[in-house]
């Protein structure tokens, strides 16, 4: 179900109106639907309950502590990808026990940490790593480290060059022909234990199609490996795609209609393509999604400043910036845009941009606007996942407050930065 709707003519998430948001706390102003995640975690699982997998939440695509907590009460594991995530996970009350611990470049603190957290398996992505978390867990004595192995299974999955990860041309993983061997020559060492084996083919994919042939192509060597070395999980990572255009779909279950409008998978299509080639493995299933949670849960509100016409094009200059938002400028990517107030007749067409100075920092180029004046909000949609956690400080802009809806209830999960933040620890001389 979508949480964030027209009523009246305005935008609720929820029960509560962004108007009534953003007149309290300001722009640009983050405000995610606990509802929507909750929601999308249960169906995730239900169209999966077969298979009774572990969903390990991709901690990466938001990372605020309340929306860990959510999660964790909800049963979730995390994907971590860094010791900082790791702290944050058990911070928020996750157990390192349902922590995978993935990336391809951790160092031998981090790898300590793990260890010392007692997470449920380091993710390795080549074979200096796995010798390097070896030697980590012979220092402390007497211990052993929990690894799978990230296999690249060279599946092209389609999406923008910058997020698809499981293809030779990725630094991604081991590659597939090699898997075999290096897990050979891991078994004979005593300091490490051959737990899983894990896979990631790539973000916001849309279709069955690279999931079910990356599965396919990996369900043999996993039987194979879980034969010879007792494997206890198959891992097949993230990457379920969301609903970017018409994200604003009206009504019970409109999201999952306009999927279906859009020719995107549906859930079921997902589950139904994995069930048959994973259930006969009778292997623990962990899934990693990150965008498919959050994605449709966050709204990212924005005020407008100003508006230009240049002679060539008609400007929209808002409050928020790439700083806040950086996915349209970094992968072209497409985020609805709409006033949360009723929308005035007519309509413009309008670059939306922000304040930083940067011609990059665009969030919208030539859209159909209701016409806005000075001071109206617009929400940027589907913001929840890679928004604020890619945001930065620059310009010297302090990142936006975020808000958790749940019901009628409106929680500030973090409060605006302010600008002496932002130098906090420097020197000036
Ligand atoms: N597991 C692994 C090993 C990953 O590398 C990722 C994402 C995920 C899970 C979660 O993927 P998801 O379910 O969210 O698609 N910043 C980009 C996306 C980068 C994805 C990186 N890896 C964006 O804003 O589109």
């Amino acid at each position: 179900m979508h949480r964030t709707q027209r009523k009246g003519g305005k935008i609720y998430v929820e029960g509560v109106s962004l108007e009534a948001l953003a007149d309290r706390h300001g722009t640009p102003l983050y405000v995610y639907s606990a509802g929507t995640i909750l929601d999308h975690y249960r169906r995730l699982r239900g169209v999966l309950r077969v298979l009774d997998p572990l969903v390990c939440y991709s901690v990466k695509a938001n990372s605020n502590l309340a929306i860990l907590n959510l999660l964790a009460r909800a049963g979730s594991g995390f994907d971590v990808v860094s010791g900082g995530e790791l702290e944050r996970v058990r911070k928020a009350g996750g157990k390192a026990a349902k922590c995978v611990f993935a990336g391809v470049g951790k160092t031998e603190d981090e790898i300590e940490a793990g260890l010392r957290a007692g997470v449920k398996a380091f993710h390795v992505e080549s074979e200096e790593e796995l010798q390097t978390i070896a030697a980590v867990a012979a220092r402390k004595k007497g211990r052993w480290a929990p690894v799978a192995l990230r296999v690249n299974p060279d599946v092209a999955a389609g999406g923008h060059a910058k997020i698809t990860t499981g293809t030779y041309a990725n630094k991604f993983g081991i590659p597939f022909e090699e898997v075999a061997a290096i897990y050979r020559r891991a078994a004979g060492n005593r300091y490490l234990r051959l737990r899983g084996i894990q896979m990631h083919i790539g973000s916001q994919i849309t279709q069955v199609a690279p999931f079910r042939a990356a599965v396919r192509k990996m369900v043999p060597l996993v039987a194979r490996l879980r034969d010879r070395y007792g494997l206890d999980y198959f891992d097949i990572g993230g990457g379920v795609g969301i609903v970017y255009q018409d994200a604003l779909a009206s009504g019970r279950d409109g999201w999952w209609r306009t999927a279906k409008a859009q020719r995107f998978l549906t859930l079921h299509e997902y589950a139904a393509s994995l069930v048959s080639l994973l259930r006969d493995l009778r292997m623990q299933i962990l899934l990693e999604p990150g965008r498919f949670l959050v994605g449709n849960a966050g709204v990212l509100v924005t005020e407008v400043l100003y508006r230009k016409q240049t002679g060539r094009k008609h400007f929209t200059v808002v409050d928020a910036g790439m700083n806040d938002l950086i996915r349209p400028t970094l992968y072209e990517a497409f985020h609805q845009i709409e006033p949360i107030g009723k929308p005035r007749p007519g309509a413009i067409s309008t670059d939306v941009v922000g304040p930083v100075c940067e011609s990059g920092d665009v969030f919208g180029h030539d859209r159909m606007l209701s016409p806005v004046e000075r001071g109206d909000r617009l929400a940027v949609l589907s913001a929840g996942a890679y928004g604020f956690a890619m945001a930065s400080n620059y310009n010297t802009r302090p990142r936006p407050a975020e808000i958790l809806v749940t019901g009628t209830r409106a929680r500030l999960v973090r409060p605006r930065e302010r600008v002496a933040d932002l130098w906090r620890g420097e020197k000036k001389s």
